[in-house]
C-alpha cells in the first residue's frame, strides 16, 4: 500500500500544470495553443516572457524534487517509483485529459532528489547542450539519457531502472522534436533556426 501512495503522491505532484496556469494568470492565453503546445518552460519562453520561462522551470523542477524528497521521509525504499509518477504525472496529467509536457525538468527535480551527483550531472549536460546548440528538446534528451547514465556509472545502481525508464518516456514523447531535428527544422531557444 506504501508503494500505492508513494506513486499517487509522486502522480499528483507532478501533474500540477505550472506553465499552463502562470501562462494563464499572466495573461499569455492557453499555451497548448502556441508553438509546441507542450505545457513546459520551452513553450512558455514562446509566450515572449523570460521570467515567466524561468518560473516555469523552476516550479516544474521542485514538484519533482518535493515528490522525491517527501517520499524519501516516509519510505525510502518507494522513492523510486515517486519518482517515475512524478515524471509521469507532469506528462499524462489527469486535469488536463492526460496532455501535459516532455517531463525534463520535472525529471531534473527528481535527480537531483535521488542524488545530488546524478542532479548535477543532468544540470551540467543540460546547461552544456542548451549552450552550444540552443536546442531545447536535444539538450534535454541528452539529460535524460545522462542521468541514467550517471546512475550507472556513479554507483546509484538502485536508481538505473528508474531514471532508464524515464529516459525512454522523455524520448518517447520527444518523437516529434525528433523528426523535426533529422530534418533540421527543430526551432532553437533564442529564435536563430
Ligand atoms: O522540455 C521540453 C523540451 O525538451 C522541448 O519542448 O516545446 O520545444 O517541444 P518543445
Amino acid at each position: 500500500m506504501d508503494w500505492l501512495w508513494a506513486l499517487a503522491l509522486g502522480y499528483f505532484l507532478g501533474s500540477i500544470p505550472f506553465g499552463l496556469v502562470l501562462a494563464m494568470a499572466a495573461g499569455k492565453g492557453d499555451i497548448r495553443q502556441i508553438g509546441s503546445g507542450n505545457i513546459g518552460a520551452t513553450n512558455v519562453l514562446r509566450t515572449g516572457s523570460k521570467w515567466l520561462a524561468a518560473v516555469t522551470l523552476l516550479l516544474d523542477l521542485g514538484k519533482g524534487y518535493f515528490a522525491v524528497w517527501l517520499v524519501w521521509q516516509f519510505f525510502p525504499l518507494a522513492v523510486p517509483v515517486a519518482a517515475f509518477g512524478a515524471v509521469v504525472g507532469h506528462c499524462f496529467p489527469v486535469w488536463l485529459r492526460f496532455k501535459g509536457g516532455k517531463g525534463v525538468a520535472t525529471n531534473a527535480g527528481v535527480s537531483f532528489g535521488l542524488a545530488w551527483p546524478i542532479g548535477l550531472t543532468y544540470a551540467v549536460v543540460w546547461l552544456g547542450v542548451l549552450a552550444l546548440t540552443r536546442i531545447s528538446s536535444l539538450a534535454g534528451m541528452s539529460s535524460v539519457v545522462a542521468a541514467a547514465v550517471a546512475a550507472a556509472v556513479l554507483g546509484y545502481d538502485q536508481f538505473i531502472p528508474v531514471l532508464g525508464g524515464i529516459a525512454v518516456l522523455v524520448i518517447w514523447l520527444h518523437r516529434a522534436n525528433l523528426k523535426r531535428l533529422t530534418q533540421g527544422t527543430e526551432p532553437r531557444v533564442g529564435g536563430k533556426k
